[in-house]
């Protein structure tokens, strides 16, 4: 079960990553999802290559980065050299998403596209067969602790429906934003087994208990 949480270290302690890194594997978490923000595409801005790269060499996690980035085509050189097991852009960010994809493959890393809320799943139809996974966002880009958009259950249901329509194999849906334990059946129940959980898991400092709770919620 705990392979299906992705932690977003977005709410881990910055001031020791590494303590908080220890604390995921010794509770067999598995991948840990990276945000990276550059202020423009959303408005904060979080990590850079060179800090994944430091974040590299203290674990051997399965890195999962989120690029809420600009015209990402840009950095997918530098972000491979990180050390990412995967790179996820978002289709609103990409002038030529076909292409930044194809870029992304090249590279021999999970590919993934990411939808904001806003956007609608008729956006990815022509790229779905491209990529590993899809991203829902079940919160607006750019903050950790945001409410879970509720309808975005009917979104990530008619994805599920198109990729089985199309006869597409091995996709996975990742859903991202305001999982919590009122939340998480929402999107376990109809199923998903790719859910990234910031605040949650880093709340009051109780990683090994809040990881817990999400587990037996689930089970
Ligand atoms: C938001 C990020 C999320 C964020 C989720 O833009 O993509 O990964 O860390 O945080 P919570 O779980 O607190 O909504
Ligand atoms: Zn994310």
């Amino acid at each position: 079960m705990e392979k299906i949480l992705y932690p977003s270290i977005l709410s881990a302690n910055f001031c020791n990553l590494e303590k908080d890194l220890k604390e995921l594997k010794d509770n067999k978490i598995k991948k840990i999802h990276i945000d990276v923000m550059d202020g423009n595409f959303v408005p904060n801005i979080t990590f850079g290559a060179g800090q994944i790269s430091c974040l590299r060499k203290i674990s051997d996690l399965y890195f999962d980065c989120h690029l809420m980035v600009d015209e990402p085509i840009r950095f997918i050189d530098d972000f491979v050299k990180s050390g990412v097991d995967s790179l996820t852009v978002h289709v609103e960010a990409c002038k030529h998403i076909h292409r930044t994809l194809e870029y992304i493959k090249t590279k021999n890393i999970d590919c993934g596209v990411a939808l904001n809320p806003g956007t609608s799943i008729k956006d990815i139809e022509n790229i779905l067969d491209l990529v590993d996974k899809i991203l829902i966002m079940t919160v607006n880009p750019g903050f950790g602790g945001q409410k879970f958009i509720y309808s975005m259950v009917d979104k990530i249901k008619d994805l599920q429906e198109l990729i089985y329509k199309k006869g597409l194999k091995n996709k996975q849906i990742q859903v991202d934003g305001g999982i919590n334990l009122d939340t998480i059946n929402e999107v376990y129940d109809i199923g998903i087994r790719d859910i990234v959980v910031g605040s949650y898991i880093f709340l009051n400092k109780d990683i090994s208990n809040n990881i817990s709770r999400l587990i037996d919620k689930i089970r």
